[in-house]
């Protein structure tokens, strides 16, 4: 479960981490934010109240897929460290792993990829993240990714190294 503001390296990571498992012979799948609300979740808002559901509904598809062997990589801003913990409380201890992608919003916000910084900032967008929405940061994730320091390869390394740590994966080769 990749948790962060928005801008601070979920997608890319999940994206970059479902390629290595693939080709190390794991079935993984991608749960985004952005694209599941095009989809499942799109009646919702960005209130903390929609929020809420959009993250349990993802952790209810995560569960299903979790079943079904399926590595899941959920990308979700999930500001809300109750909203984290419920889906946290769908899986046994060892079947959650939290990683936080920790960015500053001052990084974020210069990097504004979907230029939705500017527009939160001119006060286009409504209660957004890190600007009019509050981040609730992990208190005990298991994974911290520094990613406004870490390269891309090097906090896929680390994933990686952690899953196999954790005997999720077996790495065959040397990442
Ligand atoms: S969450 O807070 O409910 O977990 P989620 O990860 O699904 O959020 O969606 C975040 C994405 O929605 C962002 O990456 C951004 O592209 C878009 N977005 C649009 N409006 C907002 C907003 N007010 N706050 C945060 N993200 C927003």
């Amino acid at each position: 479960w990749f948790t962060g503001l928005s801008g601070s390296g979920k997608s890319t990571l999940t994206s970059l981490v479902n390629k290595e498992l693939s080709q190390l012979g794991y079935q993984s799948f991608i749960l985004d934010g952005d694209k599941i609300r095009n989809g499942i979740c799109k009646d919702l808002g960005f209130s903390e109240k929609d929020r809420a559901e959009n993250v349990r509904r993802v952790g209810e598809i995560a569960k299903l897929f979790s079943e079904a062997g399926v590595i899941v990589l959920a990308a979700l801003i999930s500001p809300f460290r109750s909203d984290r913990k419920k889906v946290r409380s769908l899986f046994s201890n060892d079947d959650f792993i939290e990683i936080y992608c920790q960015c500053s919003i001052k990084i974020c916000e210069n990097r504004d990829v979907k230029g939705l910084y500017e527009s939160a900032r001119k006060g286009k967008i409504k209660e957004f993240t890190g600007i009019s929405s509050p981040y609730e940061e992990p208190i005990n994730p298991e994974l911290v990714l520094d990613t406004s320091i870490l390269s891309e390869e090097e906090s896929v390394r680390i994933i990686l190294h952690f899953l196999q740590s954790k005997g999720v994966i077996t790495l065959n080769k040397t990442i």
